[in-house]
Order: C-alpha cells, then sequence, then structure tokens
C-alpha cells in the first residue's frame, strides 16, 4: 500500500474536517494551536509533504530558504495569501493554493453586521445595558446614524465585494458606488445595480459608507491615510474586513477622535492580534477578531476546500485553487 501523504496543520481545524483529514492523510496539528514560530515552519517545510498555514503564519523568503524542503504544496486555509511569498514558494519548487468561494458569503454578511453595528451603536448600547446604564427609552439616547438608502462605497469588487452590494443594494436599499482597478463592464454594472467610480478619490468623496474589500499588495498598503480619510464625506463611516494593512491605523484614530468620521466597524489589523490602544480607546469603533470566516458551516468548507486541493495535488492533479 502506497504511504500515505504526511500533511501538517499549523492550527487546531474543525473537529469534522480533521477526523475526514485523518481517513487519507498522516496529519500532524499543532496541538498548542498557537502562531507557529519561523523554526517551526522551517522543520515542517522539511518534514511534511504538505504543509497547510493559515493567515498567521509568516511565509517569507527566509523561511522557504529551506534547502531540499519536504513539502511540495502550501495549501492554506484562506482566501488570502499575501502572508506567503510566493515567488519563493516558487523557486523551491512548492505550489500554492487558497480557499475562495466558500467564505464569501459569511464575509459579506460580517460586513454588513459590522456597518448595522457601527452606525446604530449596538455594541455600546448592549454594553450600557449590561452595565445598569439605562434608565428607559428617550428620543436622545444613542443616536446612531441611518443605514437604509445611504450611499456606499466597495473599495474592491471582486467576489467578496459583490457579496456586500448585492446585501446592501437589495436588503437594504443603498445606492452603491464601486471602486476596483479592474472595474465591472457597464453592463455588468447595470444588471448588479452598482455605479463604477472613475477613482478611488470619487468613492470617498461620495459615500456616507465606505468599506473595503481588496487584497493587500504594495499598491494597496495603506492606501487609505490621512489624505484619504480627509477626503470621506464628514460623518462618514469606515468599515475593515479585508486587510489591516490597507489602512494607516493611527490616521484613523485622529480622524475618529475629530469626529471627521462618525464610526468604523474594523475586524482586521496591520499587526495582529495587535490591535491600537489609540483605537481601543474611541467608543464609535466596533472591532471585531478577524471574524470574517468565522462560522461553523464556513470553517468547514475551508477545510473540505484545503482538503480538495490536497487531494488533487497528491493524486498528481492541477490543483483547483492553485495560485502559485
Ligand atoms: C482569509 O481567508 O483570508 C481570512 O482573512 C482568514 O484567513
Amino acid at each position: 500500500m502506497k504511504p500515505r501523504a504526511r500533511i501538517l496543520l499549523s492550527r487546531r481545524w474543525p473537529k469534522r474536517v480533521e477526523s475526514i483529514l485523518d481517513e487519507d492523510y498522516e496529519v500532524w496539528s499543532n496541538a498548542r494551536d498557537h502562531a507557529m514560530s519561523a523554526a517551526a515552519m522551517r522543520q515542517a517545510l522539511r518534514r511534511a509533504d504538505g504543509f497547510c498555514p493559515t493567515v498567521t503564519d509568516r511565509l517569507d523568503s527566509d523561511v522557504l530558504r529551506v534547502p531540499s524542503p519536504r513539502t511540495r504544496i502550501l495549501a492554506n486555509f484562506g482566501v488570502g495569501f499575501e502572508h506567503i511569498d510566493l515567488d519563493a514558494a516558487r523557486r523551491s519548487g512548492i505550489v500554492v493554493t487558497n480557499t475562495p468561494d466558500v467564505l464569501t458569503d459569511c464575509t459579506a454578511d460580517l460586513a454588513m453586521a459590522l456597518m448595522l453595528a457601527a452606525a446604530r451603536g449596538v455594541v455600546s448600547g448592549d454594553r450600557r445595558l449590561k452595565a445598569g446604564d439605562w434608565a428607559g427609552w428617550r428620543p436622545t439616547h444613542i443616536p446612531g446614524v441611518r443605514v437604509s438608502g445611504k450611499t456606499l462605497g466597495l473599495v474592491g469588487f471582486g467576489r467578496i465585494g459583490r457579496a456586500v452590494a448585492q446585501r446592501a443594494g437589495q436588503g437594504f436599499g443603498m445606492r452603491v458606488r464601486v471602486f476596483d482597478p479592474r472595474p465591472p463592464s457597464d453592463e455588468e454594472a447595470r444588471g448588479l445595480g452598482v455605479e463604477v467610480c472613475a477613482g478611488l478619490d470619487e468613492l470617498l468623496e461620495t459615500s456616507d459608507f465606505v468599506s473595503l474589500h481588496c487584497p493587500v499588495t504594495p499598491e494597496t498598503e495603506g492606501m487609505i491615510g490621512e489624505p484619504q480619510l480627509a477626503r470621506m464625506r464628514p460623518g462618514a463611516i469606515l468599515i475593515n474586513t479585508a486587510r489591516g494593512a490597507l489602512v494607516d491605523e493611527h490616521a484613523l484614530a485622529r480622524a475618529l477622535r475629530s469626529e471627521r468620521l462618525a464610526a468604523a466597524g474594523l475586524d482586521v489589523y496591520a499587526r495582529e492580534p495587535e490591535v491600537p490602544a489609540e483605537l481601543k480607546e474611541i467608543g464609535r469603533v466596533v472591532l471585531l477578531p478577524h471574524l470574517g470566516s468565522a462560522t461553523r458551516e464556513t470553517r468547514e468548507a475551508m477545510g473540505m476546500r484545503v482538503k480538495e486541493n490536497l487531494d488533487r495535488f497528491f493524486a498528481g492533479e492541477e490543483p483547483p485553487d492553485r495560485v502559485a
């Protein structure tokens, strides 16, 4: 019988997926469920046929420079792969895959949840009530910002941006404007009920809510900084469920403190799990711990999508979600 390929999971995965993987692979998992060190990742590359990292594992050129790695595939548990140096992986002859599609809906749902929470005092209302700070209904209590019918600007119009457009447009009657370096055609935009902005500035100047849905690349890193925040409508709300490094967090804190922005809803941070103290101090910011894809259904689907990539690769076929 052919020996089973040895795969290493960098974190604990949903139990059901771990059991299914056990049937076909020799699975090593990181029982402590801590982010792996560079040394542990190098060891994984030397010892496992497949290594399955997540967003918390920085596989840079230094880590990937392991001489004659045993690993032939990095099957990432997640859609974003900016933590993996693709060129370095290619140089070492390692294939890289990700998990698109399966987390689109849940991430879009969370972007809507953050938009509603940031605009409507959902979190501060809950906190105050539980702290006994509620003397009853009154017209001036926790006044929020209306969401329905407002203009939403989407920066990035890929799978998740489109799913947010659908929810905001059809569910909340919002006018949806989009900016993407690869914009939809006029016909597609009409069909999806969105307006295409010629540039980021136009989107920022004309939106009540701005939600980010693009990957972090050398071109997009820090794309929402002081000048861009200054272009946003006074009282606008920023939502980020994409990647923290898209935003200059200190500039955002300043824009919130000065009340130039009404609020923000963030699920991602530039140096996770660090969250700038100045953001935590601002009551009008809703901060979540990178929960975009965190539903039982989606996390299982992500694991199964990784398995599909592994199965195809180890069967000598092209894995469906190959990115390098
Ligand atoms: C993703 O899939 O990229 C999520 O951000 C979690 O990794």
